[in-house]
């Protein structure tokens, strides 16, 4: 991750003491991520990547820790090609868009839900998708959607969504720990307000 951490805070909670799966590694290319910090109050490994490009790097690190999934929450640059080959279908990516809509290079925070808005959608929703060699490309692992409501901003619509990653984002974790590997899910439509 790079920054803010709230989609591995809820991991975190979701994970705990006798979930099938938990958090062994928070990996950051920031060394002042929030993310970070979050890792350390759960007592949970927190390393930085001094160069997110070197997959050798990377890739120590994983095994290191024994890293069978590899979870994508608000990291914003490519996974070195050598580690997407040698955990393909095993690294997912929570996006805050109903992808295949509103991805792809440049499409992350405000400039998303901006986009949305701009587009005069009726909804929206959070994304979570299996991480191949191009942004925001692999399957489809789960959505959730929730409306675009008259009055939005970026900021409102945002927070929406955000709601959702925190819901969805474990749901897709704990699944694939029951199934051994990242397995698709059900639409989930969130309650209007
Ligand atoms: C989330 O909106 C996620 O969809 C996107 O980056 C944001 C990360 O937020 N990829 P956080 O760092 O988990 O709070």
């Amino acid at each position: 991750m790079s920054g803010r951490g709230s989609n591995l805070e809820a991991l975190l909670r979701a994970l705990g003491p006798g979930a099938p799966a938990r958090v062994v590694l928070a990996l950051s290319n920031r060394s002042d991520a929030g993310a970070l910090d979050r890792a350390a109050q759960h007592a949970v490994q927190g390393e930085v990547l001094p160069d997110p490009s070197d997959a050798a790097d990377w890739l120590a690190r994983l095994e290191r820790h024994r890293v069978d999934l590899l979870v994508l929450a608000g990291y914003l640059k490519l996974v070195p090609p050598e580690v997407v080959a040698r955990y393909r279908g095993r690294i997912v990516n929570v996006h805050p868009a109903l992808l295949p809509a509103f991805g792809g290079k440049g499409m992350y925070g405000h400039r998303v839900h901006e986009a949305v808005l701009a587009s005069g959608a009726r909804e929206s929703g959070a994304t979570v998708h299996l991480v191949d060699e191009v942004y925001d490309r692999g399957a489809i692992l789960a959505q959730a959607r929730v409306p675009v409501l008259p009055g939005d901003d970026a900021e409102r619509l945002a927070a929406r969504v955000l709601e959702a990653e925190h819901r969805l984002l474990p749901a897709v974790v704990l699944a694939a720990a029951a199934a051994g590997h990242p397995v698709p899910l059900p639409e989930v439509v969130e309650s209007q307000p």
